[in-house]
């Protein structure tokens, strides 16, 4: 729900201005990722960061102080700061390091914006396939891509549980990655499949477009996850998190309303609580 007293016409400007910097942060990944880059580490030897993702946070950052001075900022490389507005922007410059890294499409700009706390707009753009997935709270979510017209989004096909396509993903840490992958071991003779595809925030834009049936993982950060999951939302999916939680870092699930309760009873039955402490 929207702040009270909140005026539309601030979440509508709010929701354009995201997708505004993030088609323009696209553009500066892109060329950036055709110049050639450096590669360096985070949190493990498997967690990266390359000198574009420092490059299109700084471009992100200019950017929004530029359009809106008062706003906070929360970024996944750091260009944090307090705002006075009320608004706080949440941005990853790069989500789908690897993938960036590697050469391999499936990588996004991912812009959300909140009001009080509470994410009211939001834009993960591909700057590969210049697919842009959008939403702004209570407006729906909405699909723009090359020689295409732009497309509402309805969510996923009906599906049982049995034949659903899940999506997930795994974290940087070797522990964490073990009780993620046993988990799943137990998850895969009860469902259709699974997908690994690298870029959380295109992977819930996937469940709101259909080309998922669900998605859930363990152990996000806000901006894996913010604007990918008002688009979600918006497109009609249920989000959940652990049982009695609202979806966040220790767990992120998202799927069609007739399996988001079947999907949620199983990775509770199969421990999900348990790997994600
Ligand atoms: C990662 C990706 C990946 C997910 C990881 C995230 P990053 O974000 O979204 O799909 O499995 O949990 O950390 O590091 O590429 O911004």
């Amino acid at each position: 729900m929207a702040p009270s007293g909140t005026d539309g016409s601030l979440i509508a400007s709010l929701h354009e201005l995201s997708v505004q910097v993030a088609v323009g942060a696209g553009k500066v990944a892109r060329a950036g990722r055709a110049g050639g880059f450096e590669v360096g580490t985070k949190s493990t030897d498997t967690d990266l960061v390359t000198g574009v993702d420092r490059a299109v946070e700084g471009w992100l950052a200019a950017a929004l102080h530029h359009a809106r001075p008062d706003d906070g900022l929360l970024a996944e490389e750091g260009a944090s700061r307090t705002g006075t507005s009320g608004v706080r922007w949440v941005i990853d410059p790069i989500d789908g390091t690897v993938n960036f890294a590697l050469g391999l499409p499936q990588y996004a700009v991912s812009v959300a914006a909140e009001l009080d706390g509470t994410v009211v707009a939001g834009c993960v753009h591909n700057p590969e396939s210049a697919e842009t997935y959008s939403a702004a709270l209570g407006a729906g979510a909405l699909l723009v891509q090359p020689g295409r017209s732009p497309r509402a989004l309805g969510g996923p096909r009906s599906v049982e549980l049995a034949r659903a396509v899940v999506g997930t993903g795994f974290g940087y840490a070797g522990w964490q990655r073990a009780r993620q992958g046993e988990l799943v071991s137990r998850l895969l003779p009860r469902i259709g499949d699974i997908r690994r595809l690298g870029a959380a925030s295109l992977d819930l834009c996937a469940v709101a477009s259909g080309r998922l049936d669900a998605y859930f993982e363990v152990g996000l950060n806000h901006w894996d996850y913010a604007a990918g999951l008002l688009i979600a939302t918006e497109a009609g999916c249920v989000a959940s998190g652990l049982p009695g939680h609202e979806p966040g870092p220790r767990l992120v699930t998202v799927a069609g309303a007739g399996l988001a309760g079947p999907l949620a009873e199983l990775l509770t039955g199969l421990g999900i609580e348990a790997i994600s402490a």
